[in-house]
């Protein structure tokens, strides 16, 4: 499963790509409001650190205006990835800028229906909200699992991008499921390594360690 981090802080996207942990990121108007910065700018800076595709959202609730919107975020990079709402507009934009040969990324969907709209229309990723669905009792793995066996009943390629992830659960439970990628933010991805049995058992090695005099270096 790839990992796409779900932020536009520049620092803590370099922290993990430095690790190798980066297959790509996404960003959102909300995430831009957070970052403080222009959208444009910061979005070529991720652009330039992260290889992977690098998702940017448009805000026009047009076909058209969406379409206009995309060729422009497009510009900024090679690998941007276009995303735009799961609504008939966003569909009829993904059709024309998938046809383009842009990436589009088909984004706040919560049904399995909706899913399989976005790949008729050629989307390149389609993101399944988990923990906005979570949010209402309503579990939002059985959505990934539903739309994994959709695409693989007939072999669409459309790639299920998991978003919408809150715990470091919702990670191993995507990649059980198969969802291709899971995007996530950077507390989530660096919570996937905490474990207080590792916790427990490192503070008793330190202890013999000291008592041993061990030395190493
Ligand atoms: C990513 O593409 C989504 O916009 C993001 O995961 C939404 O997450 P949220 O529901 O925590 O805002």
């Amino acid at each position: 499963m790839k990992f796409f981090v779900d932020t536009a802080d520049t620092k803590a996207i370099a922290e993990l790509n430095d690790l190798g942990m980066v297959d790509g990121v996404t960003t959102n108007p909300s995430l831009i409001l957070k970052s403080g910065r222009d959208i444009h700018e910061v979005t070529k800076e991720i652009c330039d650190m992260v290889s992977g595709p690098v998702s940017a959202e448009v805000i026009a609730l047009k076909a058209d205006d969406m379409i206009a919107e995309g060729r422009k975020l497009a510009e900024i990079a090679d690998n941007i990835a276009v995303k735009v709402p799961l609504t008939w507009d966003g569909l009829k934009a993904c059709k024309v800028l998938t046809d383009e040969g842009k990436m589009v990324n088909v984004t706040l969907c919560f049904s399995a229906n909706q899913a399989l709209l976005a790949a008729k229309a050629g989307a390149t990723f389609i993101s399944p909200f988990i923990g906005r669905l979570d949010d209402l009792n309503i579990d939002g793995l059985d959505l990934i699992s539903d739309i994994r066996e959709i695409y693989d009943n007939y072999g669409f390629e459309t790639n299920i991008l998991a978003a919408s992830i809150r715990s470091a659960n919702h990670m191993s439970e995507c990649a059980k499921i198969g969802a291709d990628v899971a995007t996530a933010p950077p507390g989530v991805i660096k919570a996937m390594a905490n474990h207080l049995l590792t916790d427990k058992g490192l503070d008793q090695f330190v202890k013999d360690a000291k008592e041993a005099g061990i030395k190493i270096v």
